[in-house]
C-alpha cells in the first residue's frame, strides 16, 4: 500500500519504518529540514532501540523516504498517517497547533480518496475536528480514521511490530478495509484489530494511559505508608502482582512517572472531564500523587542531610524517564537536579544515551560524567533516577561516596546489599 505519515518523531519513524518493513510504500514528512536531511544520510535522530537497523534496511530496499514536502507525499499515497507532537498547555489540554496545520496540508494536497488517519493522541472527537479542518481545504472524498498508538519507547519497535492490539475507530466499512488490510500482517498470532466508533477510540487510549498511571500513583501511596508503618513495597508489589486479576506491569513505586505521554494524557483527561463538567476524581488524585512523589525522594535527601545540602556533590544516575530511550520530556530526573542545584547542590549526572538532551537543558550548570563510575569521582551522595540494567550490577564496596550513601528512586538495589557494605540507603517504600 502507499503511506503518507506526516510527523517522524518517535512515534511517526517508528511506525513508517514498520509499515515499510512489511513491503508498502512509504513516505515519511517531518517539517524539520535539518531532521530529514539526517535520516536521509541514515543518522537516526533518536534513539530508540533495533530502529536504526530496520530504518537503514527500508532505505536501501527504497521502500522508505524521507521529505518536507507533505503535499508530494499526500499524492502519492492512498493512507496518510498524522503522527505530528500534542504538547500540553498551560491548561492540561493538548496544544493541536501542530495537528491542524499538518491536517490542512494533508487537505491542499488531496488529489482522490484518501484515509487520514489520526494516530497522534487526541481530546475525544478531535477526529470530527481534523474533518473539519480537512473539508476546509478540499472537495474531496475522504474518511478520518482514530488509531491511537500503544507503543513503548524503549520497546517501540517490537510494540509496532507484534502490537497487543491495534484499535481502529472508524464508521466506514472502506476505511475499515483498508485499515484492516494494512494491520493484517501484524496482527497474524491472533492480536485483534478491534473496530469501534472514532470517540470510543480516542478514549480508549486516554483510558489506557490514565489507568497505567493510576496503578503507579497507587504503588506510590504504599510505598508512602511503608516508610511510615514499615514493610517494602518491592515484597507488597510481587504479592500483588501474582495475583492473575491484578498482574504484575505498572506496579513499581519510584520517583513519579514522567514522559511525553502519561502526564499529558492524564492532564488532557482531566481537562476534558472539567469540560463537560464531570471532574475525574481518580484520575486528578494520580495526577496529584505523581506531582508530590517527583518531590519525595529530594526530601529524604534533605531529611538525611539535616536540610542543608549546600556544597554537597551528588551523582545522578540515569537521566531519561526511562530505560532503553533518551526522551528526557518530564523525567523525574530534571525535578531532582533543580532540586539540588536550587538548594545549592552541584550535581554530576550520567545516562547511557540521554545526555546529550541533558545539556541542552542543564548546559553548563551540572558536570557529564563519561561513565557510571567516573560520575562517581568527589561525589558525596549517589541518587538513581533511571533503571539502566547497567546500573544494576554494582559492587558497592568499590564504590567510594564521602558520605556513604545511596539514594534509590527505582528501588532497584537491595537494602541489605547496600548496608552490608557500610553505607546507608534510602528507597522509595522500603523502611
Ligand atoms: N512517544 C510515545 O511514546 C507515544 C506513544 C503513543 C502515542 N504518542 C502520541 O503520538 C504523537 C506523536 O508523539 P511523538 O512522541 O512521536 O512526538 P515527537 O515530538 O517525537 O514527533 C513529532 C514530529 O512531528 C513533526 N511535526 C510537527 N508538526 C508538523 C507538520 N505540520 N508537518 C510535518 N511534521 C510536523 C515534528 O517536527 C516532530 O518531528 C503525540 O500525540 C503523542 O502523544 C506518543
Amino acid at each position: 500500500m502507499k503511506i503518507a505519515v506526516i510527523g517522524t518523531g518517535y512515534v511517526g519513524l517508528v511506525a513508517g519504518t514498520c509499515f515499510a518493513d512489511n513491503g508498502n510504500d512509504v513516505i515519511c514528512v517531518d517539517q524539520d529540514p535539518t531532521k530529514v536531511e539526517r535520516l536521509k544520510k541514515g543518522i537516526i535522530p533518536i534513539y530508540e532501540p533495533g530502529l536504526e537497523k530496520l530504518v537503514l534496511r527500508n532505505v536501501e530496499s527504497g521502500r522508505i523516504s524521507f521529505t518536507t514536502e507533505t503535499a508530494e507525499a499526500v499524492k502519492k499515497s492512498d493512507i496518510v498517517f498524522l503522527a505530528v507532537g500534542t504538547p500540553p498547555l498551560p491548561s492540561g489540554d493538548p496544544d493541536l497547533s501542530y495537528l491542524e496545520s499538518a491536517a490542512r496540508s494533508v487537505g491542499r494536497a488531496i488529489n482522490g480518496f484518501k484515509v487520514i488517519v489520526n494516530k497522534s493522541t487526541v481530546p475525544i472527537g478531535t477526529h470530527q475536528t481534523v474533518a473539519q479542518w480537512l473539508s476546509e481545504e478540499t472537495d474531496e472524498l475522504f474518511e478520518v480514521v482514530s488509531n491511537p498508538e500503544f507503543l513503548k519507547e524503549g520497546t517501540a519497535v517490537d510494540d509496532f511490530l507484534k502490537p497487543d492490539r491495534v484499535v481502529i475507530g472508524t464508521r466506514s466499512d472502506r476505511a475499515f478495509e483498508m485499515m484492516e488490510e494494512l494491520y493484517g500482517p501484524f496482527c497474524r498470532q491472533g492480536n485483534p484489530i478491534i473496530r469501534m466508533d472514532p470517540v470510543s477510540s480516542e478514549m480508549t487510549k486516554y483510558a489506557c494511559n490514565a489507568f497505567l498511571a493510576t496503578r503507579i500513583s497507587f504503588m506510590n501511596e504504599i510505598a508512602q505508608l511503608c516508610d511510615l508503618l514499615g514493610g517494602d513495597v518491592e515484597h507488597i508489589r510481587k504479592g500483588m502482582g501474582s495475583d492473575v486479576r491484578i498482574g504484575k506491569h505498572f506496579l513499581y513505586a519510584g520517583a513519579g512517572y514522567g514522559g511525553s505521554c502519561f502526564p499529558k494524557d492524564v492532564q488532557a483527561l482531566m481537562a476534558k472531564g472539567r469540560e463537560v463538567e464531570n471532574p475525574l476524581k481518580i484520575v486528578t488524585a494520580t495526577e496529584e500523587v505523581n506531582h508530590a512523589q517527583k518531590t519525595y525522594l529530594f526530601k529524604k535527601i534533605k531529611n538525611h542531610y539535616k536540610g542543608e545540602i549546600s556544597g554537597k556533590k551528588f551523582a545522578i544516575w540515569g537521566a531519561a524517564f526511562k530505560p532503553n530511550t533518551d526522551d528526557m520530556r518530564e523525567a523525574p530526573a530534571i525535578e531532582m537536579i533543580r532540586s539540588l542545584l536550587k538548594d545549592g547542590a552541584s550535581v554530576s549526572v550520567y545516562d547511557p544515551v540521554a545526555l546529550d538532551n541533558t545539556r541542552q537543558i542543564f548546559e553548563d550548570a551540572v558536570t557529564y560524567g563519561k561513565n557510571a563510575s567516573d560520575t562517581l569521582r568527589d561525589a558525596d551522595a549517589l541518587v538513581l533516577m533511571t533503571e539502566w540494567n547497567e546500573f544494576r550490577h554494582v559492587d558497592f564496596n568499590e564504590m567510594k561516596l564521602n558520605d556513604q550513601v545511596i539514594f534509590d528512586g527505582r528501588n532497584i538495589y537491595s537494602p541489605e546489599k547496600v548496608k552490608k557494605s557500610g553505607m546507608t540507603y534510602y528507597g522509595i517504600g522500603r523502611s
